[in-house]
């Protein structure tokens, strides 16, 4: 069977979809229009829809014909972002505000071309393939939403794989890591107080922005000095507040950082490192402070045997080449990392959009449009990874 060629004839149907949902885009949870064209979609290739309690997403269900067997989830994102587009397409986003800048209309187009391709060779298969189309990746709540819609069971997923679109390579190539590929995120609200006080007279009061001063150079001591050199951590402070006017010392202060990690023990360690310095700080200035740590999401991590199969799959329908090792993982984040917690067979994969010689517009630009050169290649290594699954010669 070549998987390639069988995919090749939903091209231009992948092609119009991608370009109708650019046209499009939805907001996270607000996917209504997406969630639609997909139904009406699968429902077309005879895929089974199950109902979700959920205000977006679809979960189709395709039965292999050749008895029970594994069953794989295969995840794509759809919601867009709230920017103006700036392409100059001809499907330029007709909703003010709101555009496909990080390509998750490509990952919808690309997962129902696969789900086509598939249904197609039903009668091939064993087990179970689930088309996974998920609502807000970018507020990082659609997975834990769908998960809790129970997309994962019944009965168990025994595999889960997902992919995004790709500055890392280019057209026609897929790139894929062992172990850690993308980072953990957590943020946390530090809070400095104090009673405020006339900016002349600093004795009569206790300053919250001097300790906020020393907090932020305290914890740029955590990655450099407490950290293994070889381990990875970030700690970035992206907001500051303090203060009203140019002679008040202010009430408080408040810092709101993030912290991305690629490995468990890093990222706790991260958290009571962090919880360390606040306190210390404010006690050696005399500040009061509270401590807002959030638990956001792990990292992703790719399982090993299951990157042994895509290499397989991704020869087949790329070429050997082709399929290739991006070396270092993203300290960006994904919440496909919620996926992987309960499914350890699990992997993910960056699809190349780069044209060869073309400087890329990068993910979250004005100017980004995913490429449809990588369409097919998508949709083909989902397909080839499934049918070597659960094709049953
Ligand atoms: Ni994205």
């Amino acid at each position: 069977m070549n998987i390639r060629e069988h995919v090749e004839q939903y091209r231009e149907a992948m092609t119009q979809w991608r370009h109708q949902i650019h046209s499009q885009p939805e907001l996270g949870f607000k996917e209504f229009q997406t969630t639609k064209l997909v139904e009406r979609e699968l429902t077309a290739a005879g895929i089974e829809l199950r109902q979700l309690d959920a205000e977006t997403g679809v979960l189709g269900v395709l039965k292999g014909a050749k008895g029970p067997g594994p069953v794989i989830v295969l995840r794509a994102d759809m919601d867009a972002l709230p920017m103006d587009e700036e392409t100059g397409v001809p499907y330029t986003s007709a909703v003010p505000g709101v555009m496909h800048a990080c390509g998750h209309d490509g990952h919808t187009a690309t997962l129902l071309g696969a789900a086509k391709a598939l249904a197609a060779l039903k009668d091939q298969l064993r087990g179970e393939v689930r088309f996974l189309f998920q609502p807000a990746e970018e507020t990082l709540y659609g997975a834990k939403r769908m998960i809790e819609a129970g997309v994962l069971n019944d009965p168990p997923a025994d595999y889960v794989m997902g992919l995004h679109g790709s500055p890392l390579a280019n057209v026609g190539q897929v790139a894929v890591l062992r172990g850690p590929v993308m980072a953990s995120a957590d943020m946390f609200t530090a809070t400095f107080t104090a009673d405020g006080g006339h900016g002349a007279y600093p004795h009569r009061t206790r300053d919250p922005i001097v300790a906020a001063g020393f907090f932020i150079t305290a914890v740029q001591e955590i990655v450099s000095r407490q950290v293994n050199t070889l381990d990875s951590a970030v700690v970035s402070i992206c907001a500051v507040e303090a203060g009203t006017a140019f002679n008040i010392i202010p009430k408080k202060a408040v810092l709101k950082g993030t912290i991305r990690t690629l490995d468990k023990a890093v990222r706790s360690q991260m958290e009571s490192r962090i919880r360390e310095k606040v306190e210390g700080v404010a006690k050696t200035f005399g500040c009061g402070y509270e401590l807002d740590f959030v638990d956001g999401i792990p990292s992703v991590g790719n399982d090993d045997e299951m990157v042994d199969r895509l290499y397989a799959a991704g020869a087949k329908v790329v070429g050997e080449d082709n399929v290739i090792d991006p070396i270092r993982p993203l300290m960006g984040s994904e919440d496909f990392a919620f996926y992987g917690e309960i499914v350890p067979q699990s992997l993910f994969f960056q699809l190349g959009f780069v044209e060869p010689g073309v400087e890329p517009i990068h993910l979250h630009n004005t100017k980004f449009n995913f490429n449809d050169g990588a369409l097919v290649p998508g949709a083909a290594v989902f397909s080839q990874f499934v049918y070597d699954l659960l094709g049953s010669n």
